[in-house]
């Protein structure tokens, strides 16, 4: 299942990226928030990075102002591979070789076409393993670093 969530920063951009994919016929989970009211970005963080990690093939879309925050607090859980995306190439790159499973958007920064191609482009991508699967793996070891 997608989940995707946003907080005030990211509330309008998160409405027009549920049109874009209810024209695309995939389905989301929107865990809010419902409007332009100021809440604290990590609350909304958590709820999708905890949807997340329930399942493997549970992924997810967060979006702030600029996607910082947002992403900062997603990669805190752990087997969150939270990416921070501005174009087309790292929409792609993410997938392909972080094999990302929460796709990070700033509503302030982008325009909203560009972020229904981001979003499409990242769905439809797919992780190429091989080279890529032990970096991964180190990063995974990272989550236990000191
Ligand atoms: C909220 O004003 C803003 O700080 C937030 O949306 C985000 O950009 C944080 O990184």
């Amino acid at each position: 299942m997608l989940y995707i969530a946003s907080d005030h920063g990211g509330f309008d951009l998160k409405k027009l990226l549920k049109e874009c994919l209810r024209e695309r016929e995939v389905e989301c989970i929107d865990l809010g928030v419902d409007s332009r009211d100021s809440v604290d970005y990590p609350d909304l963080a958590a709820a999708l990075a905890h949807e997340v990690q329930n399942d493997k093939d549970n992924q997810g879309i967060l979006i702030c102002g600029t996607g910082i925050g947002m992403s900062i607090a997603a990669n805190k859980f752990s087997g969150i591979r939270a990416a921070l995306v501005h174009d087309e190439f790292t929409a792609r790159m993410a997938r392909e070789h972080n094999n990302a499973n929460v796709l990070v958007l700033g509503g302030r920064v982008l325009n909203p076409r560009l972020a229904c191609k981001i979003v499409q482009i990242w769905l439809d991508s797919a992780y190429e393993g091989g080279r890529h699967q032990n970096r991964l793996d180190k990063i995974n070891a990272l989550e236990h670093a000191e």
